[in-house]
This record gives C-alpha cells, structure tokens and sequence, in this order.
C-alpha cells in the first residue's frame, strides 16, 4: 500500500509506549523509543524486554532487523530523528487523587529544547482534560521563538495481554486536533490500519479516554454488586451477565465478576477522573462507590476465605495467579497483593504460583511468600486452592489432579474459572464469585 513513511519518536518505552513504538514501526513507520532508564534501553538493545507482552519480543526483533525501530536514552536525538513525538511516560495519581504530570511536563520541556522545525506533539499517555493545553504553553515557551508546532491527543486503549491486536485491530482511533495540517499527518501514520478514525477537540479526546475506562470500571463494579446479591439468593451471576449482555444496549463485555479491576489504568484513571471531575464542580459519586465496591470484592473474598478455612495460621495456602489479569507480568494494583497480605497477616503460609509474574512478585514479596516452580506444586499438602488470575493454563488442570494432590479439596475461585456443579460433585468445598450453591 502507498502512504507516507513517517519518522516517528516515542518517549517512554513502558507497556504503551513499547508497543505503539512497535506496532508503528511494524506498518512501516521508522520509530525511534526514547526511555531515560538506561538500563531498559541497553536491554531492548540486546533484545531483552522489560515486560511481557505475547508477540511483542518478536515484533520487536523483527523491526529491529529491518531497520525500522531503534533505541535511545536521549530525547534531543529522538527528536532530532523524528516529525512526530508521542510522549507515552507514565501519569501516575498523587495521594490526593490528581494526576502527576511532572514526566509529561519535563519531557515536553525537553522536546521543545530540542525542535528545529515543525513537530507534531502527540499525548499517548492518560492524562487529565486541559494537559495538552498545558504542554502548548510549555512548547511555546521553551521551543525557538516563533516556531510552529502542533499538539495532539491520541489516548491509547491497549489492554495488556492483547495491546498488539488493539494497536493494529482497534475499534475506533481517536484523535484530538486543533489544526487541519495536524489532522491530515494524522490520518497519514495510521493509513495502513483499516478501523474508524474519530477526529474531536483535544479536550474531548482527553475526556474520551478517562470516561471509557471510567465507565468500563463502572460495568465490572456493577456486575460485582449483582455477585453480590446473587450469592444471597440462589442465583448465578454467570446467567445474569451473559443474558444482560445479549441486551445490545448493555453489550456482554466487561461483566465478568471476580475479584476487581486491578492495573496500571482503571483504579489510577478512576481516581484521576474523580479529581477532574471535582475541579470542575462536579461530585462524581457515582464513580467513588465504583471504587468502593472494588475494593470491598478483595475484603469481602479474603474474608471468606478466612471463615472458612479452621485455624488458618500456619497452613499452606496456594495461590494461582499474581498478576492482575491473564497474560501480563504486571502487578500494578493487582488483587493479588491485597489478599495474599491478608492471608500472611493471618498467619498462613502462602505457595504461590504464576506462569510470567514471579519475578515482578518478587519486587513485592520475598521471603514472605513460598514461590513454586508450577501449579501443581504449589497444591501439595495445601488445605485451600486460591485462583487470583484466570490464566488459560490453570483452566486446563483436572479438578481430579487438583483434589488429588491437595491436603483437603477446598477452593476459592476468585475468577470463576472452575464448574460449579462439578466441583460440588467431586466433593470439592467450592466457593465462587456470585454463585449459589443450591
Ligand atoms: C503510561 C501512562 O501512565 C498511562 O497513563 C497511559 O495510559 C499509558 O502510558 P505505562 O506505559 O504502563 O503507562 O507506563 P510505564 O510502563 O511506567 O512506562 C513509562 C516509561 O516512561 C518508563 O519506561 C520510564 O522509564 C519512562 N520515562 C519516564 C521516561 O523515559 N522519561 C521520564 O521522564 C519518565
Ligand atoms: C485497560 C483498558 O481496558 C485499556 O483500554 C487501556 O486504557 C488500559 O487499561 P488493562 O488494564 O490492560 O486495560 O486490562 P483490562 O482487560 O481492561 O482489565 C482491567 C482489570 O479489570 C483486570 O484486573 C481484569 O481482571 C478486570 N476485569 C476486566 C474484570 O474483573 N472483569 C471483566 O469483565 C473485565
């Protein structure tokens, strides 16, 4: 296909900025990806990557191969490379709920050091409604005088364990412009990429990204408060969801009850879009009872374990799954780290296992926990099975094996992943998420 190449600089090569730097460079682009942590550039240099993502190690040598993607700590030779900038730092939550945009504007400070000539400044990162207004101020003060730039808004909706499919297959591709020129170079970097392009006000686009995960955290909370009154009332939430999704109007994604939404996004964009809301004169209620019924779904599964498992202090305890959600190494915010503190302030002993996440676990918990080499490992002489993460592969151990190699058959399966009916038939004590078992 024709289109035009372009020389692209992604500043920040953390889970989004890897992988929109690659996918870039994947449908043609040259990418350069900026990060100040010399240690993660010197090891993608080497073909080591800092996170897990699937395809992601192989998309990256590819690109690297043929020349599209390179590396580099310094922003003034990425910039001096590139026509358009994507700054994809994080935007961590200050205590007090508002966004630190203390990367974003460091980096912009950098940039405009660095503009010669036109650039187009484009947002990746989430951040609060008026940022991108506040990087044209920083740009125009620091850049030479009189240059022309444009700023852009571009939010990513990459979900971890699936970002590359999102990157090249998503939905819709938002795009907040103020100047036609920028919105045609726009269109250009993602002709190659066959989905909807919506083009709005910065402002706009920067409210898009904070109401979807916003609202996307709202559907996971509702449907944990219906788990709720489920158990209590001899229903099954799995029915409930699956028939309020066939409603079109509701859609059945993102109504999987469990444990809670953890992750790098939804809790810190939840409590960023509170405090958006907040300086704008608006109580956003609703949204802080979302994070208040997340939060209870920990205490609430933890709780349950206690209560039912006798004299808990000093028993093995297995956990299957530490990361926040399947596919990852990531444990930002995961459940996991709320419950298995519960269970070591009980006493328990924790023997946990994960396909990819025991090495960003170990940054959290060392000698605390019991790290085992496999599933099945961690079931020995354990007097409960605790499932944190939905991974496909523990979907595929027989509840049979499981019994068998237990101390006592007992489970808490945060996720759901297991049948409820067989499990009461193999005579397993089974506790599920929103699941009666009558
Ligand atoms: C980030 C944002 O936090 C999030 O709001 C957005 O939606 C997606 O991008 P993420 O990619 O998960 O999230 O962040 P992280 O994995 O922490 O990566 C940020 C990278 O920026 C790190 O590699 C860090 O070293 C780098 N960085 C940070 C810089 O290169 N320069 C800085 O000044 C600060
Ligand atoms: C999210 C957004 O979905 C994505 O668009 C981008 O903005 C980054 O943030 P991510 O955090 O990677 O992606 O994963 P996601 O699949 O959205 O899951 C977030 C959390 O919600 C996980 O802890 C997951 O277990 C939980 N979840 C998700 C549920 O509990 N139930 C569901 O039905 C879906």
């Amino acid at each position: 296909m024709s289109f035009k190449k372009e020389k692209i600089c992604v500043i920040g090569a953390g889970y989004v900025g890897l992988v929109s730097g690659t996918c870039f460079a994947q449908i043609g682009h040259r990418v350069v990806c900026v990060d100040n942590n010399k240690e993660k550039i010197e090891n993608l240099e080497k073909g080591i990557l800092p996170i897990y993502e699937p395809g992601l190690e192989k998309m990256i040598s590819k690109n690297k191969r043929e020349g599209r993607l390179s590396f580099a700590t310094s922003i003034a030779q990425g910039v001096g490379e590139s026509n358009i900038i994507f700054i994809a730092v994080h935007t961590p939550t200050k205590e007090n709920g508002e966004t630190n945009l203390q990367y974003v504007e460091d980096v912009s400070r950098e940039v405009a050091r660095a503009m010669d000539k036109y650039k187009v400044l484009v947002s990746k990162s989430t951040m609060p409604v008026n940022t991108g207004q506040k990087i044209k101020e920083i740009i125009t003060k620091y850049c030479p005088k009189g240059l022309a730039f444009d700023i852009v808004s571009n939010p990513e909706f990459l979900k971890e364990g699936t970002a590359i499919k999102d990157f090249l297959e998503p939905d819709r591709i938002v795009i907040g412009v103020e100047s036609k020129k920028a919105e045609k170079i726009m269109r250009g970097i993602y002709k190659p990429i066959k989905s909807p392009i919506i083009f709005t006000s910065i402002e706009s686009s920067e409210i898009i990204k904070h109401a979807c995960n916003a609202f996307l955290a709202t559907k996971i909370s509702f449907i944990n408060a219906i788990a709720n009154i489920c158990e209590k009332n001899s229903a099954n939430v799995e029915e409930v969801a699956m028939a309020m999704g066939l409603d079109k109007r509701i859609g059945s994604d993102f109504l999987k009850a469990g444990i809670g939404f953890g992750g790098s996004c939804f809790p810190k964009d939840v409590d960023a879009f509170i405090n958006v809301a907040k300086k704008s004169g608006y109580e956003f209620n609703l949204l802080k009872e979302v994070k208040k019924i997340n939060k209870k779904q920990r205490e609430i599964f933890l709780d349950n374990i206690i209560r039912h498992v006798p004299d808990i202090k000093g028993k093995n305890i297995a956990v299957w799954g530490l990361s926040f959600k399947p596919d990852t190494d990531d444990m930002r915010e995961a459940p996991s780290v709320d419950i298995i503190n519960g269970l070591i302030a009980q006493g328990a002993i924790v023997k946990a296992f994960d396909p990819v996440a025991i090495k960003k676990s170990k940054e959290i918990f060392k000698d605390e926990i019991m790290y085992c080499k496999d599933a099945k490992e961690a079931l020995r002489d354990s007097v409960a099975l605790v499932v944190l993460t939905e991974w496909g592969h523990f979907k595929k151990i027989k509840p049979e094996e499981i019994k068998k190699l237990m101390k006592f058959p007992r489970i808490f399966d945060g996720r759901n992943i297991f049948p409820l009916r067989k499990m009461a038939d193999l005579g397993f004590d089974y506790h599920s998420i929103g699941k009666n078992k009558k």
